[in-house]
């Protein structure tokens, strides 16, 4: 008779019965008469004990030189054992070698991150980076479910694009036909289209940035969400942003707390990330940074030191606001108040994480915007469908973007980007 097939992650509802695990020799140890065998179906690991002539004598010496990774299938009575990892373990009555593998190359030890990114198509199979992936997978849902639940249109923005948003430094040519096209740095331009359009939108999909910096923050493709919202400004989206924070942190608490554990995250800190959230403005942050004695220069926008100090000062986000017009970028709208600061925010995580959102109010004047177009020698043709906007009903508005994966490396407790991507793409990096 066929025992059911079940996943170890439902294994508690299966206690008592005869059932079969389909997955992958995760690690096996012998002791003579009897194995364990731990098998892993990417849901989690169970152990599972092989007794000899509980299967035939073949089946039984094969087993035992089962290398890593083999897939199998093996069926057996779920026994709850507080002592098993995970809790319960399978008594075994029938293992099915499906595919023996060849040495695996990632054995249960540590190697360089350099080897481990090489086999990244495998990596993905050990418990560290499948915990950070699903934590990354719930990241990604709930920021679905927040704005989904408030009302927000998901409006997609395309990846090809005729014109930069976020300057030209960082773009990506790619051959449009007789024409040039680039690689979306952000799709807040047409959530901009889009708000005026619904009221309230969202975009959520990857952006591309020919970062040459190689640090433990920069991809070159990331994923990033953008709520636009028409009549809001920099003070709702920096409300909106604290919201938004604390529902995805908790959400990560509530329901991927096992993966957590797996990483050893001090989820202490996590909780405390409930609103308020202290706020600083540039001028505010320019003084902290002085008084700290740090090298930091008035005017210039936060380098990645100041970023990392500012953030480890705090135990929960830190919102900066009122940048130097200068250093951000062209559609930003200058504080009426003072026009050498733009309404701008940038959201630094803490723990020394730094910058997770950005955002700002747009300008949305039109003689205003042309102005800023031309001082920072944007092309205006590509840009005249933007001036639309505000040509026929301009109004306030304002939003933000949240990188996906530094959202995830903080929830995880992780250094650094490459490993909360499936697939990092950075510079030098574009295999496998
Ligand atoms: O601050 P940024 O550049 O803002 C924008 O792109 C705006 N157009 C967003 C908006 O207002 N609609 O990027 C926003 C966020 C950053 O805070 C960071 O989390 C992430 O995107 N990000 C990156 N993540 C990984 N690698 C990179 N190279 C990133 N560049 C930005
Ligand atoms: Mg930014």
């Amino acid at each position: 008779m066929d025992a059911k097939h079940v996943y170890v992650e439902d294994l508690k509802n299966h206690v008592g019965e005869t059932v079969t695990i389909k997955g992958w020799l995760y690690n096996n140890r012998s002791k003579g008469k009897i194995q364990f065998l731990q098998v892993r179906d990417g849901t989690g690991i169970v152990q599972s004990v092989l007794g000899k002539g509980a299967v035939d004598d073949a089946t039984f010496a094969a087993c035992d030189h089962l290398p890593q990774e083999s897939s199998l299938m093996v069926t057996g009575a779920v026994r709850q054992d507080a002592r098993a990892p995970g809790g319960y373990e399978l008594s075994l009555t029938a293992v099915t070698i499906v595919a023996q593998a060849q040495p695996y190359p990632i054995a249960l030890q540590e190697h360089g991150v350099a080897f481990l990114m090489e086999n990244r198509h495998l990596w993905l199979r050990s418990r560290k980076q499948h915990a950070i992936l699903r934590v990354r997978a719930e990241v990604m849902r709930a920021i679905r479910d927040f704005f989904d639940s408030r009302g927000f249109v998901a409006l997609d923005s395309p990846i090809l694009t005729p014109a930069a948003c976020e300057g030209t430094t960082t773009l990506f040519n790619v051959d449009y036909f007789e024409d040039k096209a680039f690689l979306s740095q952000s799709g807040q331009l047409y959530v901009e289209a889009g708000a005026m359009a619904f009221g309230k939108v969202y975009c959520f999909g990857p952006t591309f940035r020919a970062e040459k910096s190689k640090t433990r923050r920069h991809l070159t493709e990331f994923w990033m969400v953008e709520p636009e919202i028409a009549y809001a400004t920099l003070d709702d989206v920096m409300n909106l942003a604290e919201e938004f924070i604390t529902f995805i942190v908790q959400r990560c608490l509530e329901r991927r707390r096992e993966d957590l554990k797996v990483l050893e995250r001090n989820t202490a800190l996590l909780e405390k990330i409930r609103p308020p959230f202290p706020r600083m403005s540039y001028d505010e942050a320019a003084k902290w940074l002085h008084d700290k004695g740090l090298p930091f220069e008035d005017g210039n926008d936060l380098g990645s030191p100041d970023e990392t100090a500012l953030s480890q000062a705090h135990d929960k986000p830190l919102m900066i606001h009122r940048y130097p017009t200068k250093v951000k970028a062209f559609y930003m709208k200058p504080d009426p108040q003072r026009a050498d600061r733009a309404l701008c925010v940038d959201v630094l995580a803490p723990e020394g994480v730094g910058e997770i959102i950005g955002g700002s109010q747009r300008e949305e004047d039109l003689a205003a915007l042309e102005r800023r177009l031309e001082e920072h020698k944007l092309p205006r043709a590509a840009f005249e469908w933007y001036l639309d906007l505000r040509r026929y009903g301009a109004v306030p508005h304002a939003g933000f973007g949240l990188g996906v994966e530094r959202t995830t490396g903080w929830i995880c407790g992780t250094e650094h980007v490459r490993e909360c991507i499936p697939f990092p793409r950075m510079m030098y990096k574009i295999y496998p």
